[in-house]
């Protein structure tokens, strides 16, 4: 929108509240009228709510009142200034704003609607107000561009999540991370409440849950992949009462936002069981987790268990007046149930496939419980296996296809894909980033997330009810942290939401991108410690006519590029450089002879493959895909912890073929790849794979190799196909069988694994 038109406004007045306004808003209207000329407002500009609009008065006025020093006075329909009033055409949540030099009107169908054109109206005014103006620079007068705005909606849906389970975050904390949705013109919060590592909620029958279940001995230290294990001896907990739960439920209704409780079953349970040990299948005594990953002790279904669960909800429901509750059903090995004497008797007594069967019983009858007291279930997407219960709503979060199979089963869905939605993964390629769970999830991709799959037809994409980001936080300790991950992400999941998909993403995220660049202002007013990689530096191999090179890029206008390749002397970037050899690339991004931002560098191999032909049998999942095939020689090797970089291709449960062409026969001696190995997040290298390479013909194969990779316990395995040898070839083929479905006891049981892999060097 800043290319819209710049706002300049000239001070009429000395008392005006100096400010420099550009139109910048996040999320992106659905449609804005710019004009000249502003509204000024100050402690004599008089305003009209329509009774109904209740929350949105008080909202704006405490505002006001905080960061300006007054509130408006109260004047009739006729006579104030700002009126906003009922419009029985506006769509729900919607608001029309139209703002001129005497007065600014706003319709609205409904209370939401006229919160969210007090949203509005707030980023219209100056970031400084977010915070307590100086005594001097209060009671002045500030001025709103005049304009019209056209907005609503285009997900109902539309959410951030919270584990406090992993990290405990008080409830001072949770307030302000609800009121940061508000800004967004976000409307839900799912709090997960009970994990493995500590339950977090209060309920009176049950006081050994927070006595005992609230808190664990001690923390693993670092990466869960780490080895040794390290733990810090440090005891760690918390929960909040219910009169907290109140007080946060109270403040959320302030903000327009509804909290979606999680109490999670069968599985991700064993802080309850630990506290209550004849809930698990065993009876024997388990400790709280004090590492991270998916655990075997899950809720026994015997009848003292569902007991319990419902006495739990009994407590919880009254607690939260939105009509969801979410019971988790994510990742529950079976392996309990499978040695259980009772649970394999109630399978065969009620007649049930298998332990997936077993599972959808446990699911149908607390859904039937949760419905007979008015409310309706959520469940992760596995609630799925084994058959829906009849009225759960679906979050689908191991990709898409759990969303599109509920959807055209007529249920209703959130779209929280590991691919775009989970804030625990890392957002930069920078190597100084704080350790994350592992992945990649850069702004951009968030920013060109699309809820409704290409798969879905008209009518089903309506069972689409929004989407959601999700905070796990095992490896996010502190708020700030929190605040680290969520920002600027939360922006780019607000305008999807909101605003709607990209339909033309080189033209609206470079626009997204200069607002978010502005919010930045307004983020630094809310004291909120978001993550700044505006001045980073994006690298990217070209090919031209059998030549290499370098393209450098940054994202944010007006900067200039220096940079060194192999410590040669620093030169101002103009266009794509050569690369002719192996070479390090150094980069930095300047304004006015200002550095910026952090220090750049790549290293480029150049290797017999760089000008290569690649094919692949399958391409690559489209969620694991940033750099296409080309990524797998063009002389870059991917992040040794972010597999979702735009150097790794992920292919899920899929054998994977590669055909490298030469383009004629070569001399080649050696030839490398890696491949991922991250149990926890279900990517598994290979078992074994075959290596062989072809004469021009295409025919004759001068050597083959089969390749059993044995010690699969690192991160990333480097494997050696072709060593010290010598050969001619044109074609060398790879073929990756996947490592198969996961067994028992191991990280993703019962799941397809990932076969994730890197640049393949030849030399
Ligand atoms: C999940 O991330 N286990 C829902
Ligand atoms: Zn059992």
């Amino acid at each position: 929108m800043r290319n819209i038109l710049a706002v300049i406004l000239t001070l009429f007045c000395a008392n005006v509240f100096s400010q420099n306004t550009e139109v910048e808003l996040i999320p992106k209207p659905q449609s804005i009228e710019l004009k000249t000329g502003s509204f000024k407002i100050d402690k004599n500009t008089t305003i009209y709510f329509e009774p109904e609009f209740e929350i949105a008065e008080n909202f704006l006025q405490d505002f006001l009142q905080s960061g300006a020093g007054f509130s408006l006075k109260k004047a009739s329909e006729k006579e104030a200034n700002i009126i906003f009033e009922k419009d029985a055409s506006q769509p729900s949540e919607g608001y029309l704003l139209d703002i001129s030099n005497l007065k600014i009107s706003v319709k609205a169908s409904d209370a939401s609607g006229a919160f969210y054109a007090v949203q509005t109206l707030r980023q219209l005014l100056p970031p400084e107000l977010e915070k307590s103006l100086a005594p001097k620079e209060r009671n002045k007068s500030f001025l709103i561009p005049q304009l019209t705005i056209t907005d609503f909606p285009k997900f109902q849906y539309r959410g951030m999540h919270l584990d406090v389970s992993r990290h405990f975050f008080d409830k001072e904390f949770v307030k302000k991370y609800i009121a940061n949705l508000a800004l967004l013109k976000m409307n839900k919060f799912h709090w997960h409440l009970t994990d493995d590592q500590g339950w977090r909620i209060e309920i009176k029958k049950y006081p050994e849950l927070t006595a005992k279940g609230a808190f664990r001995e001690e923390t693993r230290i670092g990466h869960y992949e780490d080895k040794p294990e390290l733990y810090d001896g440090k005891r760690y907990g918390g929960f909040y009462t219910q009169e907290d739960i109140k007080e946060v439920v109270a403040f959320a209704a302030t903000q327009n936002v509804t909290i979606i409780p999680e109490i999670e079953m069968p599985g991700h349970a064993q802080a309850a069981i630990s506290s209550y040990p004849e809930l698990g299948c065993t009876g024997k005594q388990i400790p709280v987790a004090t590492t991270w990953g998916v655990f075997e002790d899950i809720f026994c279904p015997k009848e003292e268990t569902f007991t319990f669960l419902e006495n739990v909800l009994s407590e919880v429901i009254p607690l939260f007046p939105g009509e969801y509750i979410h019971i988790g059903g994510d990742e529950a090995p079976k392996l309990r149930w499978k040695n259980c004497a009772h649970c394999q008797k109630l399978i065969k007594d009620k007649n049930l496939k298998d332990e997936n069967g077993l599972q959808s019983y446990f699911i149908h009858r607390i859904e039937e419980f949760v419905n007979s007291k008015g409310k309706k279930i959520i469940g992760w997407d596995e609630i799925l296996e084994g058959g829906l219960a009849p009225n759960a709503t679906v979050m689908s979060w191991r990709g898409m296809q759990g969303g599109i199979d509920a959807a055209r089963q007529k249920h209703e869905v959130i779209m929280t894909p590991v691919s775009h939605c989970y804030f625990d993964y890392y957002q930069s390629e920078n190597l100084d980033e704080p350790v994350a769970i592992g992945g990649f999830l850069p702004l951009k991709k968030v920013y060109s997330f699309n809820p409704i799959p290409d798969e879905l037809n008209a009518e089903e994409a309506k069972y689409i009810l929004g989407a959601q980001a999700n905070l796990w936080t095992e490896y996010i300790p502190t708020e700030k942290q929190v605040e680290y991950m969520v920002f600027p992400r939360a922006l780019a999941i607000s305008e999807v939401t909101w605003s709607g998909p990209s339909t033309n993403f080189e033209k609206d995220y470079p626009d997204f991108f200069s607002r978010v660049e502005d919010f930045m202002k307004r983020l630094d007013a809310l004291n909120i410690n978001y993550a700044n990689y505006l001045y980073e530096i994006e690298g990217k191999i070209l090919k031209v006519d059998g030549k290499i090179f370098y393209e450098l890029t940054t994202p944010t206008k007006g900067k200039e590029i220096r940079y060194s390749i192999n410590n040669s002397k620093v030169e101002v970037y103009s266009k794509p450089i050569l690369i002719e050899k192996d070479s390090k690339i150094t980069a930095n991004v300047f304004k006015n002879g200002e550095k910026l931002g952090r220090n750049f560098s790549e290293e480029i191999k150049y290797h017999k493959g760089i000008t290569a032909e690649i094919s692949l049998n399958i391409p690559p999942n489209p969620a694991y895909a940033a750099g296409g095939k080309e990524a797998l020689i063009n002389g870059i090797s991917g992040s040794d912890k972010r597999y979702g970089d735009k150097e790794w291709l992920g292919f899920w449960g899929d054998d994977l073929e590669i055909t490298i062409d030469l383009g004629k026969q070569m001399e080649v001696h050696s030839i490398k790849t890696r491949f991922f190995n991250s149990p926890g997040v279900w990517i598994y290298s290979p078992k074994e794979f075959s290596i062989s390479c072809e004469n021009a013909d295409g025919k004759k194969v001068s050597y083959l190799k089969n390749i059993k990779l044995e010690d699969q316990n690192k991160i990333s395995v480097q494997v050696d196909l072709v060593e010290n040898f010598s050969l001619k070839t044109r074609y060398i083929k790879i073929k990756v069988p996947n490592y198969g479905m996961i067994p028992d006891g191991l990280q993703g049981a019962g799941h397809k694994a990932w076969t994730f892999i890197d640049e393949i060097i030849v030399e």
